[in-house]
């Protein structure tokens, strides 16, 4: 059974801007946001099956639900995130404490090596892909390679709507690819083109791209993503995989949607 982390969004608002999406102006709305991440929460206990950890939400942490960007877990070893931003910097200690007190063997960057955990770091079983320029560093990927023993190609993001690889790219477990190809540089989109068949590659339409259609969780054939994406779950569909939409749209105030808010743990 899968396991995933999630953080409820008790403190969760937009009370700074480090993306495009987020302005203070548009604030959200509590009981609304709870009601969604309840959804979220419910979807994929109930009808994908997964196993839910939840951490707990820390006052004056508005990003914390975020646990995507928690870091990165593999083979027992968790390696924390080193956030660009001094806003969510603060919650590095949170997110360390949670791996060390679950037995996780924590690895740690040095501080200067932005990595923004599996926000930016995705992947197949036989080849990881991680996004830079926006959040994470280049460099922080040849440290991970040595760590892991994994081959990580990294990929520029240029567009700064799609901050994170995770607003962009999906891989499947059935070794498709979800991804919108306008987030990326040319360069990077050759690599992606060269490493994955032309067939096995799901391309999102601009405008549902911008719904965060690629900001979904994949655990066998289920793909929870948030709704409005009807052209991007007819392409799921095609290949045989069940779409759940759910609603998410005060997640997307802060730049985030459903895969955002989870984090794999095996
Ligand atoms: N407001 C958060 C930020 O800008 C959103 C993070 C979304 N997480 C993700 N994995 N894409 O950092």
């Amino acid at each position: 059974m899968s396991r995933l982390l999630v953080c409820p969004p008790d403190h969760f608002g937009i009370e700074y801007e480090i993306n495009p999406w987020m302005r203070m102006t548009n604030a959200s709305d509590t009981k609304r946001s709870q009601v969604q991440w309840q959804g979220l929460i419910r979807t994929l206990e109930k009808e994908v099956g997964v196993q839910l950890k939840r951490m707990e939400a820390i006052p004056g942490l508005p990003d914390l639900v975020f646990t995507a960007n928690a870091g990165i877990i593999a083979e027992g070893k968790a390696i924390p995130s080193r956030f660009r931003h001094p806003e969510r910097q603060r919650e590095e200690e949170y997110f360390e404490q949670w791996f060390e007190s679950h037995g996780y063997q924590v690895i740690k960057l040095e501080p200067t090596l932005f990595f923004e955990g599996a926000g930016d770091l995705l992947g197949f079983s036989d080849v990881w892909f991680g996004g830079y320029r926006q959040r994470s560093d280049i460099r922080a990927y040849s440290r991970i390679t040595e760590i892991f023993q994994k081959v990580i190609l990294p990929l520029e993001l240029v567009d700064n709507k799609f901050y994170h690889l995770d607003t962009c790219f999906c891989p499947l477990s059935g070794g498709e690819l979800l991804y919108y190809p306008g987030a990326f540089d040319s360069y990077a989109q050759t690599v992606i083109e060269s490493r994955i068949d032309k067939h096995r590659c799901l391309t999102v339409p601009p405008h549902e791209a911008e719904r965060f259609a690629c900001n979904a969780v994949c655990v066998n054939h289920h793909v929870v993503l948030p709704s409005g994406c009807p052209e991007t779950m007819g392409l799921l569909e095609a290949r045989g995989y069940k779409p759940h939409p759910v609603e998410l749209d005060e997640f997307m105030k802060a730049g985030g949607s459903a895969k955002c808010l989870t984090l794999a743990l095996d």
